[in-house]
């Protein structure tokens, strides 16, 4: 990251909540990294960060192998805190002690103070924290205060100021700590003096002149899909480059209803992005005819898609630069195991290797909040940055059966008006997905006094944090009636509405 501003590490004990510490800590405008605890301790110093937070873990300090880190981390003269894990950490490479009580906490806690304190400063004597120990720590290092406790952790936060180390057993950055933002900023400005220099402003000049030195007077190609990443990557390319960069967007026939014609209206007519708008429907769907298994299906958009796009990028040929909407969340050296393992990239519409183009990535150092917030800034509209995610296969897999356009035109229609009644109840960004899914079967129904022979629309949304587990949201039953209303009066071809009531696991998200 650009040396202009500071940086506080996170070292991941192999929490699930280390990235989530990064990005409270780069809401409060400070720029954060995630880093592996296999990192040597020399190295992260070469970051010059301003402050270490060592998070939580899984592990107990008192199994074999349990993970730990070079405790000459503190006396490097760079402040440390230490959450949870982090925190028995400390305590125990320190000379503290920290005990199987047999009486952890989990879930909300109450915390009282037991003496003045840097991190808890002008906060309640007593709050609610949120927690998650099966360990305690029973007796607090030499040198340090005792500043907190609980019911079950005589020990839940301490302090040395004079060696800059500090400790809490709860977990600031999750929202049931009440005031954990908070802490979490006493100790980044009140110990660590950081400058809050990380704003959506900066990010983007930051970003823009990256690009800028990276590519050069060179030419730069972007794939877009519709989506946030692609779109918000392709926005400040263009900001860095201007003409220079060529967009491409392959419509497959298998987009949400106005897709396509939100991509031209906001890159040709607001950006004035070079845009080649490839309209290959009739090839996709000629390619997917009468196949019915989704990994097939899937396969075969890949293909299709690829070669469609190999063949403008041929007339193209003097762009030396691909564009790529790759998040920090996808480069993040894990915390696991080995610690070399870093997650494959996305890779815009499953590119070959062998393409030839060298990488830009600009979104490469953000989480998603921040794409979406440099999204807004740069004034992309409402619609594509709050966008849900969206299979890069589209609505071929949303359809269970062989495609046809017929099927394809019922699908878009159907969903169109699941998303509209998302968003007019204003349940947009409190769901992580709402939309409709065309299984091929056909059910006899009633419409007026005809009997009717059509396909059902089962609509699917569900909550979720990260995609890997879901719920099936609870949407109020007004709002089902409004969508299931809607798709039989306006959707030709459909007779009956469902609802998926299916958490994942057992199901997926998708149908398909
Ligand atoms: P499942 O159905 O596996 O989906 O529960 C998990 C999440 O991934 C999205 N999804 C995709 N996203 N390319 C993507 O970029 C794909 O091919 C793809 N397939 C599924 C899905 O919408 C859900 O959010």
């Amino acid at each position: 990251m650009s040396d202009s501003h500071d940086t506080v590490l996170v070292v991941d004990f192999g929490a699930q909540y280390a990235q989530l510490i990064a990005r409270r800590v780069r809401e409060a405008h400070v720029y954060s990294e995630v880093v592996s605890r296999a990192m040597p301790v020399p190295e992260m110093l070469a970051k010059r960060p301003v402050g270490i937070i060592l998070s939580g873990g899984p592990a107990s300090v008192h199994v074999d192998d349990a993970p730990s880190i070079d405790p000459t981390i503190f006396s490097a003269g760079v402040p440390v805190l230490g959450i949870c894990y982090g925190c028995q950490l400390v305590a125990q490479l320190l000379g503290g002690e920290v005990r199987k009580t047999g009486g952890g906490e989990y879930g909300r806690t109450d915390l009282t103070s037991t003496a003045p304190s840097v991190l808890l400063h002008d906060l309640p004597p007593d709050q609610q924290v949120w927690m998650s120990h099966g360990d305690s720590i029973v007796a607090a290092p030499d040198g340090f205060v005792v500043t907190a406790k609980s019911p079950g952790a005589p020990v839940a936060a301490f302090e040395d100021r004079e060696r800059g180390v500090y400790g809490v057993q709860f977990h600031p950055e999750v929202v049931h700590t009440e005031r954990g933002q908070e802490i979490l900023k006493a100790f980044l400005f009140d110990v660590c003096r950081a400058r809050p220099t990380w704003t959506r402003t900066s990010i983007i000049e930051d970003s823009v002149a990256r690009v800028r030195t990276q590519v050069g007077d060179e030419k730069v190609l972007c794939g877009l899909s519709g989506g946030v990443d692609s779109a918000v990557a392709a926005a400040l390319v263009h900001k860095a480059i201007g003409d220079r960069l060529t967009c491409v967007f392959v419509d497959t026939g298998l987009l949400r209803l106005g897709e396509a014609e939100q991509v031209e209206e906001t890159f040709r007519r607001q950006f004035h992005v070079d845009l080649v708008h490839v309209k290959a429907a009739d090839r996709f769907l000629a390619a997917l005819d009468d196949v019915i298994e989704p990994e097939r299906k899937r396969k075969i958009i890949g293909e299709t898609f690829i070669r469609v796009f190999e063949e403008v990028a041929a007339d193209h040929d003097d762009a030396r630069f691909l564009v790529q909407g790759t998040l920090y969340p996808d480069i993040v050296e894990s915390g696991g195991a080995d610690n070399a393992v870093i997650k494959s990239h996305h890779n815009v519409g499953g590119l070959p290797d062998d393409m030839q183009f060298e990488l830009v990535e600009p979104l490469r150092d953000l989480f998603k909040d921040e794409v979406r917030a440099v999204g807004e800034e740069l004034g992309l509209p409402e619609e594509i940055v709050w966008r849900q995610p969206f299979p890069g296969p589209g609505l071929g897999v949303r359809i269970v059966g062989t495609i046809t356009p017929e099927r394809v035109a019922i699908l878009a229609q159907a969903d169109a008006i699941v998303v509209e009644e998302i968003r007019r109840a204003g349940l947009a960004r409190s769901i992580w997905q709402g939309f409709a899914v065309l299984p091929v079967v056909r059910t006899v129904g009633v419409m007026g006094d005809d009997r009717t022979y059509a396909y059902p629309i089962v609509i699917r949304a569900v909550t979720s944090e990260d995609a890997m587990t879901a719920d099936w949201a609870r949407l109020p039953h007004d709002v089902l009636e409004r969508m299931a209303s809607r798709i039989i009066n306006e959707v030709p071809g459909v007779n009956r509405v469902a609802y998926d009531i299916t958490s994942k696991p057992p199901g997926t998200i998708e149908w398909e």
